[in-house]
C-alpha cells in the first residue's frame, strides 16, 4: 500500500468544505428548490477556525500533510483555485471568505513598494485577497445540481414511497407530534419536512434562548436522528450513476480534473477548494464506499466540515489520492476515511472508479435531469432526442 503521506509532502489537496453557521434555511420538500440563508458572526468564527485548521495542517511545513512547495504565508493565488455557490444571502460564498482569512491570515509581508520608493501594506494589518470563482445558480448547474431537475423529484417520490422511509416516518410519528409546538407556525410536521423542522429547531437552539430553554432535551438530537435519516435517503442512491447522487456527480469532474492537473509539473494550483451546502458529502462518501467501513458518516456533515482529497506520490512516481473528514467544530482532527475499502487508492483507480458517474457539463446536466428550458439548458435542441422524449425504453 502507498504511504498517504510520503516524506515529500503532498503533492496538493482538493477540498470540500460546508458553509458556517446561518440563519434559517427552508427547502421545499417536494423539489428541494431553496434560497441561501445569512451567515452569522459565529458561522464566519467557524469557517475563520477551519481555515486556521487546514493552515496548520497543509501549509505548515512540519505538517507531515504539508503541500510542497506551496507559500505559507503571503498568498500566491495562482496556488489556489477557489469556487463556492453564491445567490440568495451568500452564506456559502461568505464562508469560503471567512475560510481564506483563516487560511492565509493578514500579514505585514504582504506589501508592496511603489514606483516613488514607499511600501505599502494593505488594510486590516495586510488582509489578503484570494479570489473566489463565485458561481451563479442560474449559470452553471454544477454546485446547486439537484435544483429544477425533474428526474431528481422523481426520485424524491420513490424516496418518500420506499418501504425504509414509511418505516421510518412511522417511528418517527411520536416525536412529530410531541415537537409540533415547538414549531414555528407554517412548519408541518410531515416526515418529509422532516429538513425543514430539523433546522427550525437548530437555528433556534443556536440563536433563541426562549426556545433553547423550553426545548426539552434530547429533541435537538432526535430531530438531527430523523433529519439525517431522510437527507441520506434524498441525497444518495443505490446505483452510484442515479439522480439521487447528482448533488455529487456534477462536482466529481472538477475534483477529477484537480488531481489530475496536481500530477502534472506544469501545473500550479496546490489547494482547489470548492465550498458547498452538506449535499455532496453524502453523496461522496456514498459512491466511494466509503459508508461500508464508516456506517456513522452517512448523515448530514456539520457546519464548518471539510473533507479532504490528498494527493501523494511514492518513491516510483505514482500518484495516490487519501480521503479525511472533519466533523465541523467539534472534531479537533481529521477522521482518516477509506476509499473502495482502502486508506490510499492509485488516482487512476479513483478516477476509473468515479468516471463513469460524472456530469461533466451542462448539456449533460440537462440530459440528467430532463430539463429542457431552465439553467441554461434551453440553448440546445433536446427535440430529437430518443431518451428524453421517450422514443426508447
Ligand atoms: C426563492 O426566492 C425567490 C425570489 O425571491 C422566490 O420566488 C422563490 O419562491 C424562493 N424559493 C424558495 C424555495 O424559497
Ligand atoms: C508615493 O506614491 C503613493 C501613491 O501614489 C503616495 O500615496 C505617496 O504619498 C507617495 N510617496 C512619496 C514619498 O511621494
Ligand atoms: C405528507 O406529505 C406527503 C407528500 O407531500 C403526502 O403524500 C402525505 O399524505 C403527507 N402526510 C400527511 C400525514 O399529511
Ligand atoms: C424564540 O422562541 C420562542 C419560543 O419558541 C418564540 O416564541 C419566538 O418567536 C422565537 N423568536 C424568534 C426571533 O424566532
Ligand atoms: C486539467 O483540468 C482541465 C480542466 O480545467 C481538464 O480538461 C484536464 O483534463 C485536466 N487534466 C488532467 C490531467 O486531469
Ligand atoms: C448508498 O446509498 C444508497 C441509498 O441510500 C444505499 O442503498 C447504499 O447502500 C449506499 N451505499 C453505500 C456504499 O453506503
Ligand atoms: C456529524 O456529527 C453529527 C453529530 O454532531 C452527526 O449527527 C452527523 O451524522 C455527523 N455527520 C457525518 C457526516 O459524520
Ligand atoms: C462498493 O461496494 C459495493 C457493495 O456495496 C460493491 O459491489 C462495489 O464493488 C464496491 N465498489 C468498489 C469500486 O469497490
Ligand atoms: C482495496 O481493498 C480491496 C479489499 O478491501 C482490494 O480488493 C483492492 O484491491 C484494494 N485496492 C484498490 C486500489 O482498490
Ligand atoms: C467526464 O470527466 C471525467 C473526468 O475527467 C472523465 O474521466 C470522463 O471520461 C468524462 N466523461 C465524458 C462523457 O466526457
Ligand atoms: C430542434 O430540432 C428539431 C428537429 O431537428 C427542429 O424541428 C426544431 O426546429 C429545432 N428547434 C430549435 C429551437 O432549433
Ligand atoms: C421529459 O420531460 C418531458 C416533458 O418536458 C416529457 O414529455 C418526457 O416524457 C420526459 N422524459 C422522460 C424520459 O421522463
Amino acid at each position: 500500500m502507498v504511504n498517504t503521506t510520503s516524506a515529500a509532502g503532498l503533492l496538493g489537496v482538493v477540498l470540500l468544505a460546508r458553509h458556517g453557521d446561518r440563519l434559517g434555511y427552508y427547502q421545499d420538500p417536494t423539489t428541494y428548490n431553496s434560497n441561501q440563508s445569512y451567515i452569522t458572526p459565529l458561522g464566519s468564527v467557524q469557517e475563520h477556525q477551519l481555515g486556521s485548521f487546514l493552515r496548520e495542517t497543509y501549509l505548515n511545513p512540519s505538517s507531515p500533510s504539508y503541500i510542497e512547495g506551496i507559500n505559507t504565508d503571503v498568498v500566491d493565488v495562482d496556488q489556489l483555485f477557489v469556487r463556492a455557490d453564491s445567490g440568495g444571502g451568500n452564506v456559502v460564498l461568505d464562508s469560503a471568505y471567512g475560510l481564506l482569512q483563516g487560511l492565509y491570515p493578514p500579514t505585514r509581508s504582504s506589501a508592496i513598494t511603489l514606483a516613488n520608493g514607499s511600501t505599502v501594506t494593505g488594510p486590516l494589518g495586510g488582509y489578503q485577497y484570494v479570489p473566489v470563482d463565485s458561481v451563479e445558480m442560474t449559470q452553471i448547474p454544477s454546485l446547486t445540481s439537484w435544483m429544477d431537475c425533474n428526474y431528481f423529484i422523481f426520485h424524491l417520490n420513490r424516496v418518500y414511497q420506499s418501504a425504509s422511509y414509511l418505516q421510518m416516518a412511522e417511528t418517527a410519528g411520536p416525536f412529530l407530534n410531541a415537537v409540533t409546538p415547538y414549531l414555528g407556525s407554517g412548519i408541518s410536521n410531515n416526515f418529509t419536512n422532516m429538513w425543514n423542522i430539523y433546522d427550525y429547531i437548530n437555528v433556534q437552539s443556536i440563536h433563541n434562548k426562549t426556545f433553547y430553554e423550553a426545548l426539552p432535551p434530547t429533541f435537538l438530537e432526535q430531530a438531527r436522528y430523523y433529519a439525517n435519516f431522510v437527507q441520506q435517503a434524498v441525497f444518495s442512491d443505490s446505483v452510484s450513476n442515479s439522480v439521487g447522487n447528482i448533488g455529487i456527480r456534477t462536482l466529481l469532474p472538477e475534483i477529477m480534473w484537480s488531481l489530475g492537473n496536481m500530477t502534472e509539473g506544469s501545473n500550479k494550483v496546490k489547494l482547489a477548494l470548492t465550498q458547498v451546502d452538506y449535499k455532496p458529502f453524502i453523496g461522496l462518501f456514498n459512491v466511494t464506499n466509503a459508508t461500508l467501513t464508516d456506517p456513522d458518516i452517512s448523515g448530514i456533515a456539520n457546519y464548518a466540515s471539510v473533507v479532504a482529497l490528498e494527493l501523494s506520490q511514492d518513491a516510483a512516481g505514482e500518484a495516490s489520492v487519501s480521503m479525511k473528514f472533519k466533523n465541523g467544530t467539534d472534531d479537533k482532527e481529521f477522521r482518516q476515511l477509506a476509499l473502495f475499502g482502502n486508506t490510499s487508492i492509485p488516482l487512476n483507480t479513483f478516477v476509473k472508479n468515479l468516471a463513469w458517474i460524472t456530469i461533466n457539463s451542462t448539456n449533460e446536466w440537462c440530459f440528467s435531469c430532463n430539463q429542457t428550458t431552465l439553467r441554461g439548458c434551453s440553448v440546445y435542441n433536446f427535440s430529437n432526442d430518443p431518451f428524453i422524449n421517450g422514443v426508447t425504453r
